[in-house]
């Protein structure tokens, strides 16, 4: 293996949160740190820490969580760095410019910001005169066009970001089509700061090709693939598959924490739709086909759900 990687554990809005999270750290090794989903930045006076259920460190003991902020505007990033420092003790705050959905993008958020460096340069540029922060960037390759990418990388060039964690797709690809590995090699030929790469790692054949790739980043960021094969990071780190059966029973428990996790948040029937997203990533890991992801995906009744979950984790065809 090429030198000593690091793994990151990506921010998925509505699922990677500590209640997710935990179990996950708990069953699967590998991961060195994670970023949070992102909160919103706000001015001081609207923030209240208590709200900030995931951050809370008594909830991240297992591996160090950084906060992602989403923002775009310089007061409110801001104070609400200030603010994780104070409240929180966060010294390590990431910002998001890679989100695609359209919402975010049309209020110029997440990568809907990439095309405007100007306004990117003023934030950071009041963000670093006011207040010391390991602060990590988020991006995409650009939102329409790879010229966006390298505009804003002449800007971040000017700033101390601890690392440009980048996700090799422009913003309108969303989730879909390919990860382009050449414009992102182009990017990072312009940049000094640390990379870490983000996009599409499912396996152990891609992740040598990355390294092959890209001799110079040691940093890895992986969410999707994490969900869907939860030892995954742990094989890359071995440079093999770990045996099938072996899984299968490291899934089991993880699962039984997973579950019970979600019904301690609420009641067993409210926490049915977070284990339907779940079970997208799920399904790969037991090769699921698409009709028996939807049989799944169609039930109403927790404990319908179940009856059905249960025979796929605890009888599974290996
Ligand atoms: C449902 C979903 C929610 C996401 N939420 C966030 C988020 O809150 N912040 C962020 O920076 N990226 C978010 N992402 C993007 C992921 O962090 C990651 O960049 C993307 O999934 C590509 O990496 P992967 O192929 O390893 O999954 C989200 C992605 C998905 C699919």
């Amino acid at each position: 293996m090429v030198g000593n990687p690091t793994f990151w554990f990506a921010p998925l809005h509505g699922i990677t949160y500590y209640y997710m999270r935990n179990p996950l750290f708990n069953h699967a090794q590998g991961f060195d740190i994670a970023v949070a989903p992102f909160i919103p930045a706000q001015l001081k006076h609207q923030i209240n820490p208590a709200k900030w259920k995931d951050l809370q460190h008594d909830r991240n003991h297992l591996i160090p969580v950084i906060p992602q902020l989403m923002g775009n505007e310089a007061q409110p990033m801001l104070d609400t760095i200030v603010q994780l420092k104070e409240k929180l003790g966060y010294h390590a705050v990431n910002w998001n410019l890679g989100c695609p959905m359209n919402p975010i993008v049309r209020k110029k958020r997440g990568c809907g910001l990439m095309p405007y460096p100007d306004r990117v340069d003023e934030i950071l540029d009041h963000i670093f005169n006011s207040t010391s922060v390991q602060l990590s960037i988020k991006m995409r390759l650009g939102m329409f066009d790879l010229e966006e990418g390298y505009n804003l990388i002449q800007v971040l060039n000017r700033y101390p970001i601890q690392f440009l964690i980048i996700h090799s797709r422009l913003g309108i690809q969303q989730y879909g089509g390919m990860v382009n590995w050449s414009a992102l090699e182009h990017l990072i030929a312009h940049t000094g700061h640390k990379i870490v790469y983000n996009g599409d790692l499912f396996d152990i054949d891609t992740f040598r090709q990355l390294q092959a790739t890209y001799p110079n980043i040691h940093h890895w960021m992986i969410g999707r693939g994490a969900l869907r094969n939860p030892f995954l990071v742990e094989e890359l780190k071995l440079g093999k598959p770990i045996d099938s059966e072996i899984k299968m029973k490291r899934f089991q428990v993880y699962y039984a924490e997973l579950e019970s996790s979600l019904f301690q948040l609420r009641t067993e029937q409210t926490a049915l739709p977070k284990l339907k997203e779940l079970w997208h990533y799920f399904a790969h890991f037991f090769n699921l086909n698409e009709e028996q992801l939807l049989d799944l995906l169609r039930v109403k009744h927790i404990d319908e759900f179940k009856n059905k979950t249960y025979s796929i984790v605890w009888n599974p065809n290996i």
